[in-house]
């Protein structure tokens, strides 16, 4: 099938049109400025011309970041709180005149790399965890996916582990490899304690660097850097829509 998929984020809305069979992108990806401040309408007139530019007219899909509730919006760490309470899925499909399913964007993520990345045909209790400006956080059991999971927001040193533990973190306060993987490390083993995953899987744009860290990393379970890269949110943005469409006896 052939969904656009979007993904919001704190910087950027990025999108682009996805064949969710083969898991692809089908033209070079848009990025447009996410709208400051990040309001429900801003947004959605971005996600409008993101879908004006590649003359889309077909469902889409948008990965956003935060809780999201059978298309209503929960949470917003790090865009407008005006979201909170929002129903954004309806929002942007009355922006746009188009379908749309929206989803949390590490869930998005978590999606693609489950289907065709990291995670492909691995049983068990998967945990995937985007590590960028925030801790992005996805759980899969037997490769379904147990939405919302937040794990980002658990209390670690007194505080919430993205404030502590996330890349932001690692620049902002120039955190050498080995400082900052020892930071990553505690937290991993506070995830492992309390949900004993078979596998992580570690997405975003530090998992690029991968080699640089992983050294102190001590997990009982096997780590492995997400293969999809830069596009796994917008490829896992398009297969939550086709989910939502064959569950609605659409696909
Ligand atoms: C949000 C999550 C989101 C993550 C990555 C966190 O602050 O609470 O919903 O998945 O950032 O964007």
């Amino acid at each position: 099938m052939e969904i656009l998929g979007i993904d919001v984020g704190g910087s950027g809305i990025k999108g682009a049109p996805v064949d969710t069979a083969r898991g692809v992108l089908l033209e070079s990806r848009h990025r447009i400025p996410t709208p400051r401040p990040s309001t429900p309408k801003a947004v959605a007139k971005t996600i409008r011309k993101l879908c004006r530019n590649f003359q889309w007219e077909g469902p889409l899909g948008c990965g956003f970041p935060a809780v999201i509730q059978n298309g209503m919006v929960r949470t917003a760490a790090n865009v407008d709180s005006r979201w909170i309470g929002c129903k954004g899925e309806r929002i942007i499909s009355e922006t746009t005149g188009l379908p749309v399913r929206m989803v949390n964007d590490a869930d998005a993520a978590g999606l693609a790399e489950m289907r065709f990345g990291a995670g492909k045909d691995q049983p068990g209790v998967v945990i995937l965890i985007t590590i960028g400006t925030g801790l992005g956080t996805s759980l899969f059991v037997d490769g379904t996916l147990v939405p919302n999971s937040e794990f980002g927001h658990m209390e670690l040193r007194g505080r919430d582990a993205e404030t502590w533990a996330s890349d932001f973190v690692r620049q902002n306060q120039m955190l050498s490899w080995k400082k900052w993987g020892g930071r990553f490390n505690i937290y991993l083993n506070e995830l492992e304690k309390l949900f004993w995953p078979d596998l992580f899987i570690l997405g975003g744009g530090v998992s690029k660097k991968f080699n640089k860290f992983s050294d102190y990393l001590h997990t009982r379970a096997p780590i492995l850097p997400a293969r999809m890269r830069n596009d796994a949110g917008i490829i896992g943005a398009a297969l939550a829509m086709e989910i939502k469409g064959s569950k609605n006896g659409k696909g």
